[in-house]
């Protein structure tokens, strides 16, 4: 299953993407999470410490390797370089693994608009294709709000774009867009979840104001969720509610598939 998470800033999306990949693995699932924002965090989330990341690079940075594979330098425009380099072998030479959890960083991705059609942009869009298309591990990317990443040619393949929403009106304009943008590079799948949601109120508030999206399930409102974010630990690590909210999450997601 190929899963993504969008929303707006600070909604919760690495914390869901962080703790959904603990949960599959504690079950035993093989899984491959992909840190696709810029201000990559997914990493703290997984409960990766300071000290496994330590040679840990973004492969954004990694400019002698992106140099050898497209054949051009980072950030060089205009010149020639390899549009579809090879990155099959790249999921096991530059992740990352604990708890079971894969963990591939890629860094600060240019958009692909607006003239820049670097070669770093060439090889994470490459490899963000040839995961989710050709890996048949759960794969969960941890996105930034917009969904520019994902190239045309992988649309068919994400099985849930899941949009994490705060009960708030930004959240729910947010949601919107999202699936708009989603609809228009052919995602079908679009899904919610409420985060930080502190009574029933706030339930019915996010179920009533977006009642035309298929809603997965609920995180609360939970001070150890910031706690494990201030301690650079996985929610997960912390606090069994977390991971039990995010587990019927993970059900109800399976079970609307079938
Ligand atoms: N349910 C919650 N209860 C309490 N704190 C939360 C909850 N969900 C998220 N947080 C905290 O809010 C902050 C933002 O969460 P997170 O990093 O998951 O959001 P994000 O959408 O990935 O943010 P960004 O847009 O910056 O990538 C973190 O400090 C996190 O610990
Ligand atoms: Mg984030």
């Amino acid at each position: 299953m190929k899963i993504a998470v969008s929303g707006k800033g600070g909604a919760g999306k690495t914390t869901l993407a962080g703790v959904m990949a603990r949960v599959l693995a504690g079950r035993g699932k093989k899984i491959i999470a992909i840190d696709a924002d810029p201000d990559s965090n997914l990493a703290s989330a997984i409960g990766f410490g300071e000290e496994s990341l330590g040679p840990v690079k973004p492969l954004a940075l990694m400019e002698e390797f992106i140099a050898e594979r497209t054949g051009a330098r980072k950030g060089e425009y205009g010149s020639f370089f390899q549009l579809n380099p090879r990155v099959d072998d790249i999921p096991e030479r530059f992740s990352i693994t604990k708890e079971g959890v894969r963990l591939i960083i890629l860094g600060n991705i240019p958009q692909g608009g607006g003239g820049c059609f670097c070669a770093e942009n060439a090889l994470l869009r490459s490899l963000l294709s040839h995961v989710i298309i050709e890996r048949d591990e759960y794969v969960i990317v941890d996105l930034e709000a917009g969904l520019e990443h994902l190239g045309r040619g992988t649309t068919e393949y994400i099985d849930a774009l899941i949009v994490v929403v705060e009960p708030g009106r930004r959240s729910f304009q947010t949601a919107r867009q999202v699936r708009k943008l989603a609809d228009d590079i052919g995602i079908k799948k679009v899904y919610i979840v409420g985060n930080r949601v502190t009574s029933q109120e706030d339930r019915d508030f996010i179920r009533e104001n977006l009642e035309d999206f298929p809603l997965l399930g609920f995180i609360s409102q939970n001070e150890k969720i910031a706690e494990a974010d201030r301690r650079g630990v996985s929610p997960y690590d912390l606090d069994q509610k977390v991971r039990d909210e995010i587990a019927e999450i993970i059900d109800a997601l399976e079970d609307s598939g079938r």
